[in-house]
């Protein structure tokens, strides 16, 4: 591509569809590298310098959907199940709040034996007990669960769409709609939570069209959050032998999808640290400002194994490294809640 082109595109007010494309089918490294650099501004423009973090407490990775490329699926027999008690959910959530951080997330495989009642509990004590915003990612749920979580003092709710692509998702997922998850979201955003969505990139069959409908898609439902992760094989499900995804297409839709949504929230993924050891600082120069350590305990970390190898360790030295590396970037830890930067939450 020559570069008056490509200036003149990363300058528009406003990239359509075909603009997209161009820029996640980049191949020279000066154009990527201009391709970041500007995602980069955008980021410092519309997120400012600062990292929000977001420690997750992964509570149960027993699931009932089947979707093949996650290990956490029904049919995964090799898998050992556990269920954290609300007791020890919260007292993990203290234990984030005592590291300095103010979102705690709540996720889990699609388990309803964490009924509504048990989960309204649960939110109601960290709430009572700590001063953070709570973002839940439990799947698809009953709509009155999310209209009484919301109303017991939840913040947001993270449901990706996964792919933007209605015939691929319908082959990933067996019980799954796309247009389900589309209207789970929509109402999740109408009772007033921030909401987050995203994709998996490197899908089998998945075109660079698809993933410029997934970043449109983000955009046309206003999220609030949005993660674009890599797909990561995992070696107990039906996809084992895909490749993982390329780290550069994932880099560039990352920035991409920041210069196309602005004023979203966008995490460096743990899929993406996974992925590639430097993965999280990368993810930090392409346009993401969310880091999201992890402080499920010990002996169930290993368990929640969605893909292979997923990177653990101690969350408080965890987070003692992030600030150096974050301050070393010229960038700042988030002091509040990072709330959604849409509205006056
Ligand atoms: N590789 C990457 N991401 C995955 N997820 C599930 N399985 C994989 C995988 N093999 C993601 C899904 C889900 C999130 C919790 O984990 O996008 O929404």
């Amino acid at each position: 591509a020559d570069k008056k082109n490509l200036s003149d595109v990363l300058n528009k007010p406003k990239l359509n569809k075909d603009d997209i494309i161009y820029l996640l089918n980049l191949t020279d490294e000066k154009d990527i590298s201009e391709l970041i650099r500007k995602a980069d501004s955008v980021r410092k423009e519309y997120c400012g310098d600062e990292v929000h973090l977001r420690g997750i407490i992964e509570f149960s990775n027993y699931c009932e959907q089947d979707c093949l490329y996650c290990g956490l699926r029904k049919s995964n027999h090799q898998l050992e199940r556990y269920r954290i008690s609300p007791d020890e959910i919260i007292e993990t959530a203290r234990k984030i709040s005592s590291a300095g951080i103010k979102t705690v997330v709540l996720q889990s495989g699609e388990d309803f034996y964490y009924k509504k009642e048990v989960v309204t509990n649960i939110i109601r004590n960290i709430k009572a007990a700590c001063d953070v915003a709570i973002t839940l990612s439990l799947g698809e749920r009953n709509f009155d669960e999310y209209y009484e979580w919301k109303s017991a003092g939840a913040d947001r709710y993270l449901l990706k769409h996964e792919t933007a692509n209605e015939k691929l998702y319908s082959a990933l997922h067996s019980h799954q709609k796309l247009e389900e998850r589309l209207t789970h979201l929509k109402y999740l955003k109408s009772i007033g939570f921030q909401a987050g969505s995203g994709n998996i990139i490197g899908l089998p069959g998945q075109t660079i069209e698809d993933i410029a409908d997934d970043i449109l898609l983000c955009k046309e439902f206003d999220c609030d959050m949005c993660s674009f992760s890599p797909f990561i094989p995992s070696p107990e499900t039906p996809m084992k032998s895909i490749p993982p995804a390329d780290l550069k297409l994932t880099l560039k839709t990352m920035a991409v999808a920041r210069i196309v949504l602005k004023n979203v929230h966008i995490p460096a993924t743990t899929a993406l640290s996974t992925l590639s050891p430097e993965g999280r600082k990368l993810g930090l120069t392409v346009g993401a400002n969310v880091i999201m350590p992890n402080f499920t305990p010990d002996e169930y970390k290993d368990k929640y194994r969605i893909y292979a190898n997923k990177k653990t360790y101690d969350p408080v030295k965890y987070v003692e490294d992030l600030k150096q590396m974050i301050h070393s970037m010229g960038r700042k830890i988030g002091t509040d809640k990072g709330h959604s930067l849409k509205k006056n939450y």
